[in-house]
C-alpha cells in the first residue's frame, strides 16, 4: 500500500515508519496499543486502514502479486485464495480462554475426564505463549491496523475493536465481514476497544511443515488466546477464517458472551431471519445450529409454501437484549457472510447463489477453466466441457476420489449483495425476536420439530443439543458431539454460569421471552435416506411455528415437548412423499440412550456448575421416557 501523499514525511512509531497517518490523528489509546504491538512484533512498517475502495484495490493487487489470490474473471470482482493445506479450519484444541481462576472459564470435569467445554490457560502461561511466538514475527511484513465495528456504527448494541495483523488477506476479509475504517475511529474517540492482535507467524527453522510464500502460516504453533477481563484477543499462526478474522468467533462470540453476561444480554451463535406470513404479518426468528448445519441456507430460505416470504438479517451471530417494553431485540454484528461453499447450489440456497458472485473472496474452492469456481454440489451449475483445478491447485477430474473443493471451503461476501436482505437488518435498535430455534444434525430419533413447554424447558433443550461433527473444525469422523446452544467452541466463560445467565432472562424487567423450538432437518430412515426433503420445504415447519405462537390449537404434549397434532402440519403439494409417523416417532430405546448420554455429559463435563433447574428438566425427561 502506497504512503498517503497528504503526509509529507513518514511519521515514526519508535523506529518503524507509519505509512499513512500521524500519531496525532489517532486516539491516544489506539496509538499506545499500536506502539505496544509494534515493539513486540517489529514490523517493516505500519499501515492504518481507512476502509476505502482504493485501499481495497491496492491490497488485492498486492495479494495477487504475492500469489495468495487469483482473479475469477467469470464474475465481477471475485477472487480465489488457496491456503496452506495445513491451515483450513478453526483449531478448537488450540483455542484458549485465560482467567486467573480456571472455573471462571470452564466447569471442572470429573476426575480423569477430558473437558470438552473449552480450554483454559493461566494469564502467566498466556504471556509465555505470546513471548514464545510474537517477538519480531512481523519483521519482513507490514503491520495493518484495522479499526472495526461489530454492529452498525453508532448503534447502542455495537462494539468497536482494533485488529492488528500482518495479513493483507485478513484485512480484505475483515473489510467484507465487518464495518471498518475512518468513521469507526471517529466514533471510538478515546474510548476503550477490544484489542485484537493477529499474526500469521513465522515457523521455527526446524518446522516439518512445508510453507509456501503465498500462504505463510505456522500450523505447528498455532494458538488463539482470549483475555475476557482485558477484552483482549491474541491469535498466532493461522490465516484462516475463525482463527484470524478476529471480529467473528473470537470477539462477537467468546469475548462478546463475557461482555453480554456482565451487561445482561446475550451473544449467540445464531442466524436471524424475518418471515412474513400470507396475512402479511412479519415476525423475526433466531436459530442456533452448529457450524456447517445449514444456518446460511435457513437464513435466506426461499419458501415453497405459497404466500410466505423470508428475508435475511444475519447467518451466524446474534447479539440480543430486552428493550424497555420487554421485547427481545437482536442485531447481526457482522457485515458479510463467511459461508461454507460445498453443498450450496440453486436448489439448496438459490439466494446465496445470487449473492456470492460479486465482490467475493472464495477460499479453498475449486476453479474452472472458464474463470469460475466449483465445489461439490455445483455439478449442475457448470458446463461439462470445463476443466477443474482442485483446492490445492491440482488438475481434478469428475469421479476423482478426493473432493474438488475442501469440505470447509468458504465464500466471504458482503451482506449487501444478498437479494433478500431484510430492510431492518441495520436498524440500530435491532429487530424484535418472537421465536428461538435450536437444532442439529441428528440422523436418528429426534423429531422434525417440537416446542419447549416453557423457557426453563427451552434452556434445557439448548443445553442438551447434539450434532454430527462437520468439517468446520478439526474433528473428522461422523460422531454425534454434544454442542450446547451450538456454542461449545465459542463459550467465553463457564457453561454452567452461561446456563444460569439464560435462565435469569425471565427476571429481566417486563421480559416477554420468545417461544423456543427444536428442529431436526436431518433424520434418516433405516436405509440412510433423509426422511424430510428440507431446504425450501422447511417453510412448512416455520408455518407450523408461526401458527403455534399465534395460539392455534395444533400442539400436543409428549415425552419430549409439544409435538404437532396430526393433520396440523401443512403438507399440501409437498414435492415428496414423507413418512410423517416415522419423522415424528419417539423410539423408547433411542430416548433412553439419549437421556443416559445427556446425564453422563452433564455429570462428567458440568458437574456442580449445572443449575438445579436444568437437572430438574433432565429428571422430568427421564421420567417421561420411562413411561413411553
Ligand atoms: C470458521 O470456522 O472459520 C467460521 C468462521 O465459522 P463456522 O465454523 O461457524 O462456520
Ligand atoms: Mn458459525
Ligand atoms: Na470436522
Amino acid at each position: 500500500v502506497a504512503k498517503d501523499p497528504s503526509i509529507n514525511n513518514y511519521e515514526y512509531m519508535g523506529k518503524i515508519p507509519l505509512l499513512n497517518s500521524s500519531t496525532e490523528s489517532l486516539p491516544p489509546k489506539v496509538c499506545s496499543y499500536i506502539e505496544e504491538c509494534a515493539s513486540l512484533c517489529c514490523p517493516k512498517d505500519i499501515y492504518i486502514c481507512d476502509g476505502s475502495d482504493t485501499e481495497y484495490e491496492h491490497l488485492l493487487n498486492f495479494l495477487e502479486k504475492n500469489g495468495t489470490i487469483s482473479p475469477l474473471p467469470k464474475y465481477e470482482n471475485c477472487w480465489l485464495a488457496r491456503t496452506n493445506p495445513a491451515d483450513v479450519a478453526r483449531v478448537e484444541k488450540r483455542t484458549f480462554i485465560s482467567t486467573e481462576c480456571k472455573r471462571d472459564t470452564i466447569p471442572i470435569p470429573c476426575e480423569g475426564v477430558i473437558g470438552e467445554l473449552g480450554n483454559w490457560i493461566s494469564p502467566r502461561d498466556m504471556e509465555k505463549a505470546i513471548l514464545e511466538r510474537f517477538p519480531e514475527c512481523m519483521k519482513d511484513r507490514t503491520m495493518y491496523v484495522i479499526p472495526f465495528s461489530m454492529g452498525p456504527v453508532g448503534s447502542p448494541f455495537s462494539k468497536i475493536g482494533i485488529e492488528i495483523t500482518d495479513s493483507a488477506y485478513v484485512v480484505c476479509c475483515m473489510r467484507i465481514m465487518t464495518r471498518i475504517g475512518k468513521n469507526v475511529l471517529e466514533t471510538l474517540g478515546n474510548d476503550d476497544f477490544v484489542k485484537c492482535l493477529h499474526s500469521i507467524g513465522v515457523p521455527k527453522s526446524d518446522s516439518k511443515i512445508e510453507i509456501n510464500s503465498s500462504w505463510p502460516c505456522d500450523p505447528e504453533r498455532t494458538i488463539i488466546l482470549h483475555r475476557p477481563d482485558k477484552n483482549e484477543i491474541v491469535s498466532y499462526g493461522s490465516g484462516y477464517g475463525g482463527n484470524s478474522l478476529l471480529g467473528k468467533k473470537c470477539f462477537a462470540l467468546r469475548i462478546g458472551s463475557t461482555i453480554a453476561k456482565d451487561e445482561g444480554w446475550l451473544a449467540e451463535h445464531m442466524l436471524i431471519l424475518a418471515i412474513t406470513d400470507p396475512k402479511g404479518r412479519k415476525r423475526y426468528i433466531t436459530a442456533a445450529f452448529p457450524s456447517a448445519c445449514g444456518k446460511t441456507n435457513l437464513a435466506m430460505l426461499k419458501p415453497t409454501l405459497p404466500g410466505y416470504k423470508i428475508e435475511c438479517v444475519g447467518d451466524d451471530i446474534a447479539w440480543m437484549r430486552f428493550d424497555q417494553e420487554g421485547r427481545l431485540r437482536a442485531i447481526n454484528p457482522e457485515n458479510g457472510f463467511f459461508g461454507v461453499a460445498p453443498g450450496t447450489n440453486c436448489i439448496t440456497n438459490p439466494n446465496a447463489m445470487k449473492t456470492i458472485f460479486k465482490n467475493t473472496i472464495f477460499t479453498n474452492v475449486a476453479a474452472t477453466s472458464d474463470g469460475g469456481v466449483f465445489w461439490e454440489g455445483m455439478e449442475e451449475e457448470i458446463s461439462d466441457d470445463v476443466e477443474i483445478t482442485d483446492w490445492r491447485g491440482k488438475k481434478w477430474t469428475r469421479g476423482s476420489k478426493t473432493p474438488a473443493a475442501h469440505p470447509n471451503s468458504r465464500f466471504c461476501t458482503p451482506i449487501q449483495e444478498c437479494p433478500v436482505i431484510d430492510p431492518g437488518w441495520e436498524d440500530p435498535a435491532g429487530v424484535p425476536i418472537d421465536v428461538i430455534l435450536f437444532g442439529g444434525r441428528r440422523p436418528e430419533g429426534i423429531p422434525l420439530i417440537y416446542q419447549a413447554r416453557n423457557w426453563q424447558h427451552g434452556v434445557f433443550i439448548g443445553a442438551s443439543m447434539r450434532s454430527e461433527a462437520t468439517a468446520a473444525a478439526e474433528y473428522t469422523d461422523k460422531v454425534i458431539m454434544h454442542d450446547p446452544f451450538a456454542m461449545r467452541p465459542f463459550f467465553g466463560y463457564n457453561f454452567g454460569h452461561y446456563l444460569n445467565h439464560w435462565l435469569s432472562m425471565t427476571k429481566v424487567k417486563n421480559a416477554k421471552v420468545p417461544a423456543i423450538f427444536h428442529v431436526n432437518w436431518f433424520r434418516k430412515n433405516a436405509d440412510g435416506k433423509y426422511l424430510w426433503p428440507g431446504f425450501g420445504e422447511n417453510s412448512r415447519v416455520l408455518d407450523w411455528i408461526l401458527r403455534r405462537i399465534d395460539g392455534e390449537d395444533i400442539a400436543v404434549d409428549s415425552t419430549v415437548g409439544l409435538l404437532p397434532k396430526s393433520e396440523s402440519f401443512n403438507l399440501e403439494n409437498l414435492s415428496k412423499d414423507v413418512n410423517m409417523e416415522e419423522l415424528f416417532s419417539l423410539p423408547k430405546s433411542f430416548w433412553e440412550k439419549e437421556v443416559r448420554d445427556i446425564r453422563e455429559y452433564f455429570d462428567m463435563q458440568v458437574g456442580d456448575d449445572l443449575p438445579a433447574a436444568i437437572r430438574e428438566e433432565l429428571e422430568l425427561l427421564a421420567c417421561n421416557v420411562d413411561k413411553l
